[in-house]
């Protein structure tokens, strides 16, 4: 039985205030049985620890440094997320990827540094619209998870991938419930490909997922939970997907 999960993704949204209603709205309705996440900006890793800790409510950081430590101004090491009791760091995310310019092997390396110290790395893949269009989307994935491969043969106990369609990344357009079953079936033969473990790491869904399509999505036999950005900064959005 693959372990499934709700992570949010904050992104760079949030105030103390903001979060502190946010995080109590969580505690007081989030269902029980659903394995719950919330990956918020580094600087609020400290308030969430606090508000969340003795919660079924996991936390995470949305990226961290492939260094342990030293002359890397701006970077947070995978040790100092431990220390604020993270359990998950996203990686590779897209808009990561776009902004900051991470290579494959970048997120690879960071996934590494993650899973050194026992944090769960959330893989990021995913194709863009043109991508898709031209009929290069398995391809992007395969080349993208390939560079994680190394990472994944060592720690799949610890490794959750997430495919998230970047052209449904914030844009409304979710993909069809069959459009991304195909490409985590495709993931997960992939997967398979790299060890028996490795065929069992969850593969969440992100891209749009709301209230409205958690469920279908959900029920699809190869996805195993969702990456949520923008519903899971409106408590009774959140929730309503988890129960899903
Ligand atoms: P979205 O973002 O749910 O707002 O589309 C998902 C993500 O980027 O993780």
């Amino acid at each position: 039985m693959r372990e499934r999960w709700v992570i949010g993704n904050w992104k760079m949204n949030g105030t103390l205030p903001r979060n502190a209603a946010l995080l109590d709205a969580l505690k007081a309705s989030a269902p029980t049985r659903a394995k719950l996440a919330v990956c918020v900006p580094s600087v609020y890793l400290a308030q969430a620890s606090a508000l969340l800790a003795g919660s079924a409510i996991a936390w995470g950081a949305q990226d961290v440094s492939a260094n342990a430590d030293g002359a890397y101004t701006g970077q947070i090491s995978a040790s100092m997320l431990q220390e604020f009791g993270a359990k998950f760091a996203i990686v590779g995310h897209s808009e990561r990827r776009l902004f900051n310019a991470e290579s494959n092997e970048d997120v690879a390396k960071k996934a590494d540094a993650a899973a050194m110290v026992g944090i769960r790395p959330v893989i990021c893949v995913g194709e863009s619209l043109a991508e898709r269009a031209e009929d290069r989307a398995e391809a992007v994935v395969c080349a993208q998870l390939a560079a994680c491969a190394e990472v994944l043969a060592k720690f799949p106990a610890l490794a959750i991938l997430a495919y998230e369609p970047v052209w449904a990344i914030g844009t409304g357009k979710t993909a069809t419930p069959a459009q991304a079953e195909a490409m985590h079936a495709f993931l997960r033969r992939e997967l398979a490909k790299i060890s028996a473990a490795a065929a069992n790491v969850p593969i969440l869904y992100g891209g749009s997922v709301k209230p409205s399509n958690a469920a279908e999505l959900f029920a699809q036999p190869n996805i195993d939970g969702g990456l949520i950005g923008g519903a899971s900064l409106v408590a009774a959005d959140f929730v309503a997907i988890a129960a899903a």
